[in-house]
């Protein structure tokens, strides 16, 4: 309680109104909207915003209003804003966790009626520009055509994009920018050297197609979007390679909210690296066998664990969980050959909406003969209400939403490598 009234009270003396009435009697006047405006900007608006992922906007007091109990309870639970590694498990860039300062000034204002306060402390109003984050890319691509996936439900639907690339591609960045965001929950950016996705596109009367088939994929995992997220820079000298002769396909995860559900053309832009490219940063991963991932149907909570050893010298750059609606917890560590541990993710309240790759701020460094470990937890009862069968069934391992994964995927380099390629 200390510390809220401690927030509170630098942040009214900084104010510009200070009631000086009410500071003589030394009781700190509630926070106003222009207070908690800040951290709405800082923490909120990327998704809540028109035309943004969330199904509200916070970008004025009129819009926030109509929502305070709401906010209270999401920002005191910790589910918004979304962010799910625990703290003090990697070092991750772009951290999107609220202080506990921060919550505790937002639950004040909702307590004290949520006052407007005076409009000229308002903090200016942020501009959301539709350009790229990153500038202008070195190619832009598209489908080429608008989708338009279900109404009231999840869908995940597969799009060539209609351009290979004669030589091999070093990317620096690759930035997805959805067409409509208000339905786009997920993005991942991959590619395909067997020119099966181009046969499943046309044998699918629909735009795109949806099974994932023997596709043989490699996934970009820098390529990967999620509602808010910024896209990822290799550091210098460090880049994504797409094949000579591979396509680019976009795995979208469509996640409408109403039943008006807007058409969408997803683009990506694609920026290469242009300094002499020392390391090509790899997809790798370690993940339970589907043979041995068995949840009987009613299980509360059982863990399945899986270990790799690092070959060589690798550093990491970025990292995700990956389960399904059964998946409760996920923690990944590796064991340095001295013994000591580096905790890589933890991810204690596993939620497959919220599915996200954390770019570490500075790339992990993982000595050769470094065991990595993965453990997963997943509640078959029927007590969890993200099970998608009623009453529980049996469920393994496999690639369809309602089996199961439990693993990490991530993106390294050997640390070692120079390759000394020219763009
Ligand atoms: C990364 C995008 C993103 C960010 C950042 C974000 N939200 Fe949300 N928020 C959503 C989405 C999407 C939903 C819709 C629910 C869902 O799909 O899980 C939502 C739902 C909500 C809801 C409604 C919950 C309900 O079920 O009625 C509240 C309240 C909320 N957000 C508050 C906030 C606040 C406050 C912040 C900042 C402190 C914030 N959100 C940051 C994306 C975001």
């Amino acid at each position: 309680m200390k510390r809220f009234v401690f927030a509170v009270a630098v942040i009214a003396a900084a104010g510009a109104a200070a009631d000086t009435a009410r500071r003589r009697a030394a009781v700190p006047p509630p926070p106003t909207f222009a207070t908690v405006a800040p951290l709405f900007q800082q923490h909120c608006t990327a998704c809540h915003r028109p035309g943004g992922s969330a199904p509200f906007s916070l970008m004025s007091y009129k819009d926030a209003r109509p929502e305070i109990q709401q906010i209270k309870l999401m920002v005191s639970t910790r589910e918004m804003p979304p962010w799910k590694p625990a703290e003090g498990c990697g070092e991750f860039a772009d951290v999107r966790r609220l202080s506990q300062d921060a919550i505790d000034v937002i639950r004040a204002w909702v307590n004290a009626g949520a006052p407007e306060g005076d409009p000229r402390d308002l903090p200016p109003p942020q501009q959301f520009s539709d350009s790229w984050t990153l500038g202008q890319p070195d190619l832009v691509l598209n489908t080429g055509f608008h989708y338009s996936p279900p109404a009231g439900g999840d869908s995940i639907r597969h799009f060539v994009l209609p351009e290979s690339f004669p030589r091999d591609r070093f990317l620096r960045a690759i930035e997805v920018r959805p067409g409509a965001g208000e339905i786009v929950h997920h993005v991942a950016v991959m590619f395909d050297r067997t020119g099966n996705s181009a046969a499943l596109d046309a044998a699918d009367p629909l735009p795109g197609f949806d099974a994932f088939a023997s596709m043989e994929i490699d996934y970009g995992i820098l390529g990967a979007w999620v509602p808010g997220a910024r896209p990822y820079q290799f550091p210098q000298g460090v880049a994504l390679r797409v094949p000579a002769g591979a396509t680019l396909v976009l795995q979208i995860h469509y996640h409408p909210q109403s039943p008006a559900v807007p058409p969408d053309q997803t683009e990506i832009g694609l920026y290469y690296q242009r300094d002499l490219i020392d390391k090509i940063a790899d997809a790798g991963n370690v993940f339970v066998s589907w043979g041995e991932l068995k949840i009987p149907a009613g299980v509360k909570d059982i863990a399945f664990s899986r270990s790799m050893v690092v070959p060589e010298d690798k550093d990491m750059y970025a990292i995700a969980g990956h389960m399904h609606y059964l998946g409760r917890r996920i923690d990944a560590r590796a064991v340095l050959p001295d013994g000591t541990t580096k905790c890589l993710i933890s991810i204690p309240d596993w939620d497959l909406h919220w599915q996200g790759y954390y770019a570490y701020r500075e790339p992990v460094h993982l000595p050769a003969g470094t065991r990595i470990e993965v453990t997963g937890h997943y509640d078959n009862s029927a007590d969890n209400p993200q099970n998608p069968s009623s009453p529980p069934r049996d469920v393994h391992g496999g690639n369809n939403a309602t089996d199961e994964m439990c693993g990490i995927e991530f993106s390294w380099a050997p640390s070692a490598q120079h390759l000394g390629v020219p763009p």
